[in-house]
């Protein structure tokens, strides 16, 4: 791995990052970047977040999605790729100084950009002298970094890609530009875009008071550059860096023509102390004002515009010299592939339309507050509002509130399915998947996979059946035999411990609550003539609550005038079951909290229990 003062090339098409911060829009627009140069492999291998849940990160490369590890640490990230030798420190300025000075002990890093503002002086000194002693760079803090046109860009230096496109910094120019900031690196850009060829590489170097490196590390290593033809440092009132850069022009270790300027010329007709945005943006001597570096910059050779508003010329000067002497060539500009656009942005658009894969016709939640059959949650679930739950129910499974009676049959239903104690399939089950150790839902869902045919889900088959012999004008006794002839038991009829002589409290309450309640109930009454043609042959054969509530629906739908279709696509769909399932819920749930505060240790069933017969296949 090269280090950086054998290396006057800072980036290359190769040069890949591990980038501190999971920053998906920074990263993104490196990727689009990388894109838009046609750079074989990601800038950014790796991303570095100590408190992501997440193992990748997904974005888009071209068109295709990639997946870019995310790691704990930056040294778990550098020896994964060990490749990446540049380090993106998007930490908080909190943080950043001990991310830097981490990273700069890990050998294969050689290049650290630091993006925080506000690091304590001391602390960026420390860094300075850190990654000195080391040899290698550190670009920042305060800054949007560097970029080599072509190669590799930094996050956002640079801006938007039509500002990338139309400042040419998509391609190679021949400048080496050295800002402070990045809104005047941009700037910059575009006027050396305009003026000139654009740009080989550009640095900012960042608007702290201490930079971690300066104008002059970066206009030496430029000036061992081949790419770059011409140097151009964009200097602010305040410090001295400037007469460092001077000072090497004149000793001839910079040799390449370099274009000078310093901003904050306005100061000096300002009373003393003020500020130019930057930290490091005020003149405490007469070296540190603009004017003073403008005309000693003048004085060494470097090309001095009048004004700010004279660079462009300058700098179109300096060009056409190069240019006419053949130190610049005449640049073929490159084919620029048309950036893939995100689906989003183009269908915000109207440029392009795509398919759905769902559909949803009952909740959304795209708005401020979600909302159940268009009314936003929080018009429906406070008290005050005067819905309950059984309104809750109607909105989202058929789209609309019941009238008063309707929903306070859902609510009795639920209500009355809740529980039947310990011993019934479901709760027994819930209870003994909880002993052996399995959290709520595990055991919640053992009780509800209980529910079928025989137990609690015979509501829907008790609604089918029963609306075929009334709508059919069977007689009950015909009924009976039609039931029989198909070798079906009949849903909703039978229970094990309820008979005519110990009848189901649950299912009288329902009756009376219907007949009180209901316009009419010409299904229940079928069914119970029913009843009284099963209980002729057993006293147990009577109408359970399954029943009851299966037959109640039907009558409840007809009331409310839906049609035979709609009521045959709830009882297909598994409708009526839902209302057994969600009020069970309640009660499996007591269940099994029961079970974990009792804390009682696995359920075995007693051997004594058990039916042992099996034949000896030996002896057969
Ligand atoms: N329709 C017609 N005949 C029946 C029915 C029925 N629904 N249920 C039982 N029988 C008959 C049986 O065929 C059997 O006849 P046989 O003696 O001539 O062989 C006799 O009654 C006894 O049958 P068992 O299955 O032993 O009755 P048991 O009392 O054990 O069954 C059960 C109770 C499982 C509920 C049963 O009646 C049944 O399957 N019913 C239909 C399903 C149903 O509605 N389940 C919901 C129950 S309520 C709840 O779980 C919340
Ligand atoms: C129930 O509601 O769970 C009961 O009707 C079933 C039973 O077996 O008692």
């Amino acid at each position: 791995m090269s280090n950086v003062s054998d290396s006057a090339q800072l980036f290359t098409p190769a040069t890949q990052a591990i980038f501190w911060n999971n920053h998906q829009t920074a990263i993104q627009r490196m990727l689009d970047y990388d894109t838009l140069v046609a750079r074989e492999t990601p800038s950014v291998a790796a991303i570095v977040s100590p408190t992501s849940g997440s193992r990748f990160g997904k974005f888009f490369f071209g068109t295709s999605e990639i997946l870019i590890p995310i790691y704990r640490s930056t040294l778990e990230a550098a020896q994964a790729h060990p490749h990446a030798d540049v380090l993106l420190n998007f930490a908080s300025f909190r943080r950043a100084h001990r991310v830097t000075s981490e990273a700069l002990e890990i050998s294969q890093i050689r290049c650290i950009m630091v993006t925080a503002e506000g690091i304590p002086e001391r602390h960026a000194r420390e860094l300075k002298l850190q990654a000195e002693a080391l040899n290698k760079l550190i670009i920042g803090p305060a800054t949007v970094g560097a970029i080599v046109p072509g190669a590799f860009k930094i996050a956002n230096i640079g801006g938007t890609i039509e500002n990338i496109i139309s400042s040419k910094l998509h391609r190679p120019g021949a400048c080496g530009l050295v800002t402070r900031s990045g809104g005047l690196f941009n700037e910059l850009a575009n006027i050396i875009a305009l003026n000139a060829d654009g740009i080989a590489e550009g640095i900012a170097i960042g608007g702290d008071r201490f930079a971690a490196s300066n104008f002059i590390e970066h206009m030496l290593r430029m000036e061992h550059n081949p790419q770059v033809r011409y140097l151009l440092m964009l200097g602010e009132v305040g410090g001295r860096e400037e007469y460092r850069v001077i000072d090497a022009v004149r000793d001839g270790r910079i040799k390449k023509p370099v274009i000078g300027w310093c901003v904050g010329t306005i100061a000096e007709h300002f009373s003393s102390g003020v500020q130019f945005g930057h930290a490091g943006a005020s003149a405490n001597t007469e070296l540190e004002t603009a004017a003073h570096k403008n005309q000693a910059m003048r004085e060494a050779g470097i090309r001095v515009p009048k004004s700010f508003n004279d660079l462009p010329e300058i700098i179109s000067g300096v060009y056409r010299e190069l240019h006419a002497e053949g130190v610049i060539g005449t640049f073929k500009e490159p084919d620029i592939k048309p950036m893939p656009e995100d689906c989003q942005s183009a269908m915000r658009a109207g440029r392009v339309r795509k398919g759905t894969h769902f559909i949803c016709t009952i909740s959304d939640d795209r708005g401020d507050e979600a909302t159940y059959a268009g009314k936003p949650i929080s018009t429906v679930a406070t008290p005050d509002t005067g819905y309950g739950i059984a309104d809750v129910i109607t909105l989202l499974w058929f789209k609309r509130r019941y009238p008063q009676w309707a929903s306070d049959f859902i609510e009795t239903v639920i209500k009355t399915v809740a529980d039947h104690g310990p011993a019934v399939s479901g709760a027994h089950n819930a209870r003994v998947t909880a002993r052996a150790g399995k959290d709520l839902i595990s055991a919640l869902v053992s009780g509800l996979l209980t529910i079928g045919p025989r137990f609690g889900g015979a509501i829907d088959g008790a609604a089918k059946y029963f609306k075929l012999g009334f709508d059919q004008t069977m007689a009950p006794e015909e009924f009976v035999n039609y039931m029989a002839e198909q070798r079906m038991v009949i849903p909703g009829i039978g229970h094990r411990i309820k008979s005519i002589r110990n009848p189901d409290r649950r299912v009288e309450s329902l009756k009376d609550f219907a007949r009180q309640q209901f316009p009419a109930t010409p299904l229940l009454d079928f069914a119970l003539a029913v009843e009284q043609q099963t209980t002729k042959k057993k006293d147990n054969l009577i109408l359970n609550v399954d029943g009851t509530i299966g037959v109640l629906m039907v009558d409840m739908w007809r009331s409310l005038d839906y049609s035979d279709t709609e009521i045959d696509q709830f009882i297909d769909s598994g409708t009526l079951n839902a209302f057994f399932v969600l009020g069970r819920s309640i009660g499996f749930i007591g269940h099994i909290l029961d079970e974990k505060r009792l804390g009682m240790p696995m359920y075995r069933h007693p051997f004594d229990d058990i039916l042992y017969d099996i034949s000896d296949t030996e002896k057969e």
